[in-house]
């Protein structure tokens, strides 16, 4: 059977990106009736420095986030990270098992670590291994992420392999990336070859799931574009960074496939396209804003949905890091 794992970092806000490549999708799999487990990842959040109270406001927004775009942790398990102790022992155990070098070649290290690395905390180095815990600690077979996380995704299925591999057993899935839609990698509204990400310093660059009507018009009205008419096609947007990054945006919010959106928008001009976009992007997010500002009034309702979640996602991943510490002949006498 499938079993659907997926994680955010509750750090800084959510963004158009966290939503089209992540919070959308993850509820589309739960509605599909398949079992759902996303993840607060606080821990992976404190490989960079974070403001203790902050953290904590942070991961209770991020819960907001996920409840406002229609996770529902009755028919989902919805927790942080930290509070089901097997995180971050299994990963322990995979950091023994991760070679330095697969680590060494991670793109996202060497992005968020810059040039002066030998002082980047020993955290961010070994994340990817942590991630891999936290995906293995349920047997997950089916991770929907952004395009981005795709290299961490191939790491974990190598550690599975080495791990199963190491000793002799047939234990760890071998897990499946899952990378589709038409938003897997939303791009800046100022730059069409950057992310959208939440840690430019740009906020004009991103649309975030807690800006209102007039902000979200307004970015899309500035985003930059080129002169041209959209195409009828998708091969004209080859070339044309800016352009098919709006279309991928339209395309996800509207449930459609960008060829679709082009048949509708093509041959005509941002002038047209922007305010439909705009109108679409307000129609769809707002109510997920004001969803956000609701559960966000009740934060002992959070915490009691994200213990309830972490009591869960405890009763299944702690017979797997048993059985896991047993493979590995840690002495179990209590
Ligand atoms: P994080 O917190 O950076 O992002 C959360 C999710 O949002 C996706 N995403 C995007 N998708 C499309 N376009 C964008 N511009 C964009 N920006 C972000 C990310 O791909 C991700 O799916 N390492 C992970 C968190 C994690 C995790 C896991 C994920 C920890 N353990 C286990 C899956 C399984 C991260 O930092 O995502």
């Amino acid at each position: 059977p499938q079993r659907v794992f997926s994680g955010i970092q509750p750090s800084g806000g959510l963004t158009l990106g966290n939503y089209l490549g992540a919070l959308k999708r993850f509820a589309t799999a739960q509605d599909a009736g398949i079992q759902t487990i996303y993840c607060m990842v606080d821990l992976h959040a404190i490989t960079v420095w974070q403001d203790p109270e902050n953290l904590r406001r942070a991961t209770r927004e991020l819960a907001a986030g996920f409840l406002a775009s229609g996770i529902d942790p009755t028919r989902s398990i919805l927790f942080n990270q930290s509070q089901v102790s097997a995180h971050a022992e299994l990963a322990w155990v995979f950091n023994c098992v991760a070679r330095m070098g697969w680590l060494q070649r991670m793109t996202q290290f060497k992005d968020k670590a810059g040039k002066n690395s030998q002082n980047a905390s020993v955290g961010l180095f070994a994340y990817p291994a942590l991630m891999a815990a936290d995906i293995m600690a349920y047997h997950a077979t089916h991770v929907p992420v952004g395009e981005d996380q795709k290299q961490h995704l191939e790491l974990t299925r190598d550690i599975a392999i080495k791990f199963n591999n190491d000793f002799g057993v047939d234990f760890f899935p071998i897990v499946e990336p899952v990378i589709e839609g038409a938003a897997t990698r939303v791009m800046s509204l100022r730059d069409g070859t950057k992310k959208m990400s939440k840690s430019d310093p740009s906020d004009q660059s991103r649309i975030n799931l807690t800006d209102n009507a007039d902000t979200i018009s307004t970015k899309i009205r500035k985003a930059r574009t080129d002169a041209e008419p959209l195409p009828e096609s998708l091969e004209g947007l080859d070339g044309r960074a800016e352009a098919r990054n709006l279309v991928n945006i339209y395309a996800a919010l509207a449930d459609l496939t960008p060829a679709q959106v082009l048949a509708q928008y093509g041959g005509q001009g941002f002038g047209a396209f922007k305010p439909a976009l705009a109108d679409l992007a307000v129609d769809k997010l707002s109510p997920i804003s004001a969803e956000m500002t609701r559960f966000m009034q009740d934060p002992a309702e959070i915490d009691r949905i994200l213990g309830d979640g972490a009591d869960r996602a405890d009763a299944i991943a702690s017979p797997i890091l048993d059985q896991t510490y047993d493979i590995v002949g840690l002495l179990r006498s209590r």
